[in-house]
């Protein structure tokens, strides 16, 4: 609050990246994360519908006061909010909220989807609702606020797009079978997003936070006062800007750090007709890591095979 107030009345440098005239939304931004995204954005001139639930961790629940309480802390410092207490995880809530950014700003051109609950079980105990709860918030309530946001997107030849993935997908986390497949479900999303977005100069790409927030709060041992979650924000701005560089990729970030995580494929091992005797036979070569690719679209990954095929022939 007092670094947003403070930077608020500072002359802004040239060299600083600025949101002036641009639109976002953050679902999720009543608190953790979104918050963070949110006062970030604003600071740096973008006008913003802060969207939240206001629910518990495990998304039961509703409060519009946390969305509120966000909305006001950027309006007091000078910048420019609404707050929205909609639920991301059905198609009506998706449209509203699209609908009041909309109706207030008279554009979108930046949607972070941050929104987010647990319901931790190992996969053997999961029930069918912690199931489809998460998967309709995280993954599906993605779906339903990029959608009707691209539609002006596309129109207007501009939009950023920043999905919120976790490493407890890409790499795997015990007792997070459902939230694991939908964060890196939205990996794939990102990867589509990207592809059909490019020629309307809209990008998407996706992060894999680490932070500590209500979510994570027991978790993180005693590095947890380093992972403050406005750590997260300038990675989501950078990603939020026109001048974003970057397109259908996926970062870690969290206490300081950023990096890239990327899907690798090995050379792998070609020989048609082989049996099963011969895959446990070449288990090493599949493996092999040596001259792996990192292929930004299926055709990488088909030339791959076509010059493996050529050279078996
Ligand atoms: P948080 O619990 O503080 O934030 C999530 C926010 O989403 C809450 O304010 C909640 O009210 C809101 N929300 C939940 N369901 C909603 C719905 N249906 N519609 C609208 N809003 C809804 O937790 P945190 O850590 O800030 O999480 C933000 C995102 O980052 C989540 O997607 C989470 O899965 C992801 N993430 C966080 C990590 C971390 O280390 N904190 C690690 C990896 C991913």
């Amino acid at each position: 609050m007092q670094r947003i107030a403070h930077s608020f009345l500072k002359e802004k440098s040239m060299a600083e990246l600025g949101f002036d005239g641009k639109v976002a939304i953050v679902t999720g931004a009543g608190g953790g994360l979104g918050r963070e995204h949110a006062l970030l954005l604003a600071d740096r001139g973008a006008r913003l519908l802060v969207n939240d639930l206001g629910g518990a961790i495990d998304g039961t629940g509703g409060d519009e006061g946390p969305a509120q309480k966000v909305a006001d802390e950027i309006n007091t410092a000078g910048g420019i909010a609404i707050a929205d207490g909609n639920s991301v995880s059905d198609p009506a809530g998706g449209a509203a909220i699209v609908q009041t950014a909309m109706s207030e700003f008279g554009r979108i051109d930046i949607v972070v989807n941050n929104a987010g609950i647990l319901r931790d079980k190992t996969f053997h105990n999961l029930e069918d609702d912690e199931l489809s709860d998460v998967i309709d918030v995280h993954l599906k309530g993605a779906f339903y606020v990029t959608r009707p946001a691209w539609v002006h997107m596309r129109d207007q030849g501009y939009g950023r797009v920043i999905n919120t993935a976790s490493a407890s997908g890409i790499i795997g986390n015990f007792g997070q079978s459902n939230y694991g497949a939908a964060k890196m479900g939205l990996v794939g999303f990102t990867n589509v997003l990207a592809m059909e977005g490019a020629k309307h100069n809209i990008r998407a790409n996706a992060i894999a936070p680490i932070a500590r927030t209500r979510m994570t709060e027991e978790l993180l041992g005693p590095l947890a006062d380093s992972l403050q979650p406005g750590e997260v924000a300038p990675l989501v701005a950078f990603l939020a800007h026109e001048d974003c560089p970057v397109n259908g990729e996926t970062f870690s970030v969290g206490g300081g750090r950023v990096a890239r995580f990327f899907v690798g494929l090995t050379q792998g091992w070609c020989s048609p007709g082989h049996s099963v005797e011969d895959v446990r036979d070449q288990w090493e070569a599949i493996e092999d890591q040596d001259g792996y690719i990192v292929p930004k679209t299926t055709l990488e990954e088909f030339r791959l095979l076509a010059k493996m095929l050529k050279e078996a022939r």
